[in-house]
């Protein structure tokens, strides 16, 4: 059982640049028995330090199917994200966690599986998507939609074609403002549901990414059938502790950094209510 308090240190073997201001990290925990023993779940977020800068959540972005080095996709936007930029392989980072509950991936088995994602949302979804890629027998057919602000702002764009041409997986990709050599779908996230046909009888659907694109993506989705318990989504919420512990990210009677922060749709709305 790790200690959630105790940050361990992790080296940054690699780095790509997905977009201007948004990079992915692979990390290796430097002591050899935690690399080991560390084990989490799709959904379930690290919290990462920069020694001298603080610490903040971070979405394991991906699989633990894939070993024990782990990746996280960070968007720059302030002290900490600023902070981390500058490094790069070699240098040392801490990590707490595995923080929160993740998603529920047994009770995926047999289903068809439709992930939604907006921008910087993919992440939380890709360690699923690999995990369900590396037991896909477990699960019926595949569908991801994944719309960001203009080409250049799409993550994990490589991936994205790899993903497409697997079998009995559909990927579909928007973008809300066309730029140079896009040929593709322009428009919000809830167009490509006009795209694909969906199942809800026999699908559990995964969305994450802003607050606004959820809240279409969840009603399109319950206009579509699905109930609302199979709507999945992922909350972002200012967070400090990750462990229950500091009150920041208290909704209701619920933690989201401790029971969160994968919810279905029939929670999220009993928590606001
Ligand atoms: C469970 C969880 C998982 C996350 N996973 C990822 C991830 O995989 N990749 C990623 O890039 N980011 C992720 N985030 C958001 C990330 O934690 C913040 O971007 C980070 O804390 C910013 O730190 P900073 O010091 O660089 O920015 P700050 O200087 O603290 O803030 C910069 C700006 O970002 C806003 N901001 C900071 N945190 C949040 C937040 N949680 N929600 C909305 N606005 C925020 C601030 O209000 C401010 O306007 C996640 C957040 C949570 C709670
Ligand atoms: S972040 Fe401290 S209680 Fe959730």
């Amino acid at each position: 059982m790790p200690n959630l308090l105790l940050p361990s240190v992790a080296t940054i073997l690699t780095q790509r640049d997905e977009t201007p201001d948004v990079r992915t990290y692979a990390l290796r925990f430097r002591d050899p028995d935690e690399r080991a023993g560390f084990a989490f779940t799709p959904g379930q977020f690290l919290e990462l330090s920069v020694f001298g800068f603080g610490e903040a959540p971070f979405c394991l972005a991906s699989s633990p199917t894939r070993g024990p080095d782990v990746e996280v996709t960070v968007r720059r936007c302030g002290r900490l994200t600023d902070a981390l930029h500058t490094l790069g392989p070699g240098d040392e980072v801490g990590l707490r966690g595995p923080c929160g509950n993740g998603f529920d991936v047994d009770a995926a088995r047999g289903k068809d599986l439709v992930f939604v994602a907006g921008g910087i949302g993919l992440p939380p979804l890709r360690s699923l998507i690999w995990n369900v890629f590396d037991r896909r027998r477990e699960f019926g057919r595949v569908t991801i939609l994944y719309g960001a602000r203009t080409p250049s702002d799409l993550v994990y764009k490589d991936e994205l074609r790899d993903w497409e041409r697997q079998a009995d997986v559909t990927v579909r990709v928007t973008v809300d403002r066309t730029g140079p050599g896009w040929d593709g779908t322009v428009g919000m996230v809830p167009v490509l549901f006009d795209h694909v046909e969906l199942n809800a009888a026999t699908s559990l659907a995964y969305v994450c990414g802003p607050p606004i694109m959820i809240k279409f993506v969840v009603q399109d989705l319950l206009k579509r059938g699905f109930a609302a318990e199979h709507v999945i989504s992922t909350l972002e919420r200012m967070m400090q502790c990750g462990v229950g512990k500091c009150n920041h990210c208290c909704v209701g009677h619920r933690y989201l950094c401790r029971d969160g922060p994968v919810f279905n749709v029939r929670e999220i709305t009993e928590m606001w209510e």
